[in-house]
């Protein structure tokens, strides 16, 4: 097969791309060609990924659709409640090679294969939208499934919202092999870069370009068939993500804006090597936190004076901010904060506390939910106040890194100084992590043990990114101190876990790296 990278360039230079769908390249070159190491590293990978599918299909992949991990530089977990939240894609992403395969008479399927065959072994799916993917079977193949489903669903929500247009193409055999290098567990969504990359594969494969941002929108509605109720951020910066620049991504409707990250500052992930799944762990952590921001959003609406019904159909605190803001229009310049603290206890409710309170149970009110059941049925009490203080401060944290960031753009002159830019942005990854750790209770021992050892080496500010219960750490770090604090943290954290064996020295290149903002999502098509 001829390089990859040689191929010719003329669609993504001929505009072969319509205005804000995801780009369709026939060269690595827009994606990859950065530098000639980085090039040489994709065409390679491309090639082995083709030839794998070469030897198990008979015959080669008609595309390819790649779609990156993030890290999250600050506002965490308050996606699912409305607000925004500030990432940027990394270079590590999954390509998913796919080709509809002939009629043979056969009912239709899905050949499911991964280059790594040991680890996540091959699967076959029927070829039916409506499958339900399998959350009692935590298989890695369900991933793609769910990108499968939201291909069809969000052409079924077209065609119901009234658009005529809409011509849903028939199902054909699929045979998809995966090639990922996001770290799992890791809190740098591998899970959304497989959703992605499979929805986009799909999509590609019948024909279709949605928008980025429909894009954005289904993979994150598919992605909730694996059983966790995540917010929208890991697949908006997945599918928009920009070279250059982190993006500000605001939520109903998805939108994305720029922010332009000051010269002199890098951002360094290092990994916990502590796995935190959070599909698996969903009913105790991660739905249990979206729960729990639930409930404190429906007795701050009692509070409110809102009738019961209109009351239990809130699900987020970003509404009950809108309706405090409208009732008493003079709390508009204090935030919701004061309402927290006159309406929320601190200390923990128990279920008994708010059904009283509620005049409900909370499984006749969540009954619709399941995930959100099962949180009930495993949770023992809800930390309301410290739940709904964190979002409530942590949004007004992502709006002062815009902010503070934009300062280092639009200065100029003596009185600029991109170092107190930079201490501005590190003192806002502090006291997100302070309010992670101490309020939404997201952190865990080795990620507190890592956030020190990261700011006693210099960091300027350093923050678990992510979902949290393990996964990484994301560090601003001086750009003339980045090779240091790597080897410093080699030594002060990982040094001690080889020994262990818990990784090997090998290894430690893909467990802290520095990071510059990647590209999102993209489809090649090579010719040959
Ligand atoms: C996970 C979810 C996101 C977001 C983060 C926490 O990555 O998928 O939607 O909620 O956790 O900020």
């Amino acid at each position: 097969m001829a390089s990859l990278v040689a191929a010719d360039a003329k669609q993504e230079t001929a505009g072969g791309v319509s205005e804000g769908s995801i780009p369709v390249y026939s060269s690595l070159r827009p994606v990859h060609g950065h530098d000639a190491e980085e090039l040489a590293a994709a065409d390679a990978r491309y090639e082995g990924l083709a030839l794998e599918f070469l030897q198990a299909y008979g015959a080669p992949p008609v595309l390819f659709v790649r779609s990156p991990g993030r890290v999250n530089l600050i506002g965490e977990h308050i996606d699912y409640e409305g607000y925004s939240v500030l990432p940027m894609a990394i270079r590590q992403d999954t390509i998913v090679a796919v080709r509809k395969r002939p009629d043979d008479g056969s009912a239709p399927s899905l050949r499911i294969a991964n280059v790594n065959s040991k680890k996540y072994p091959a699967v076959v799916f029927p070829a039916d939208p409506s499958q339900e993917v399998d959350r009692g079977n935590h298989s890695w193949a369900n991933y793609f499934v769910c990108g499968y489903k939201g291909v069809w669903e969000h052409l079924e929500r077209l065609k119901a919202s009234g658009k005529e247009d809409v011509e849903v193409p028939t199902p054909a055999s699929l045979d998809v092999m995966v090639d990922g290098i996001v770290p799992t567990g890791a809190g740098l969504s591998s899970s959304a870069a497989i959703v992605c990359a499979s929805a986009g594969a799909v999509m590609a494969a019948h024909g279709l370009n949605f928008s980025q941002t429909d894009m954005a929108e289904l993979c994150c509605k598919c992605e909730r068939h694996i059983g966790t109720q995540s917010g929208g951020m890991d697949q908006a910066i997945s599918i928009m993500a920009k070279p250059g620049v982190a993006l500000l991504i605001d939520f109903n409707p998805v939108r994305a804006t720029d922010v332009a990250l000051p010269e002199g500052g890098t951002f360094v992930i290092a990994n916990s090597l502590t796995e935190s799944n959070k599909a698996e762990t969903a009913a105790v952590n991660y739905n249990m936190r979206v729960v729990e921001c639930r409930l404190a959003a429906m007795v701050l609406g009692l509070r409110l004076g809102l009738p019961k019904q209109e009351v239990y159909a809130i699900n987020t605190l970003g509404e009950i901010e809108d309706m405090l803001s409208a009732a008493a229009p003079g709390l508009g310049g204090e935030g919701p904060l004061p309402a927290v603290e006159a309406h929320l206890k601190p200390e923990p409710y128990v279920a008994e506390e708010l059904e009283e309170l509620l005049g409900e149970k909370l499984e006749t009110i969540m009954k619709s939910s399941p995930t959100s059941l099962a949180v009930l049925a495993a949770a023992k009490h809800f930390a309301l106040y410290k739940r709904a203080k964190h979002v409530f401060s942590e949004k007004e944290r992502v709006y002062a890194f815009r902010d503070t960031a934009a300062r280092a753009q639009s200065s100029s002159g003596a009185s600029f100084s991109s170092d107190q830019v930079l201490e501005d942005l590190g003192q806002l990854m502090n006291e997100s992590h302070a309010s992670c750790s101490e309020l939404y209770e997201c952190s865990c021992k080795e990620l507190e043990e890592l956030v020190g050892v990261c700011r006693k080496n210099g960091a300027i500010g350093s923050r678990l990114t992510g979902a949290g219960w393990g996964g990484c750490t994301v560090s601003l770090v001086r750009d003339g101190h980045v090779a240091g604090f790597i080897e410093s943290l080699k030594e002060d954290f990982y040094k001690s876990r080889v020994e262990r064996g818990l990784i090997k020295e090998g290894d430690l290149e893909s467990v802290v790296f520095a990071s510059k903002p990647a590209g999102g999502a993209a489809i090649f098509r090579f010719d040959h």
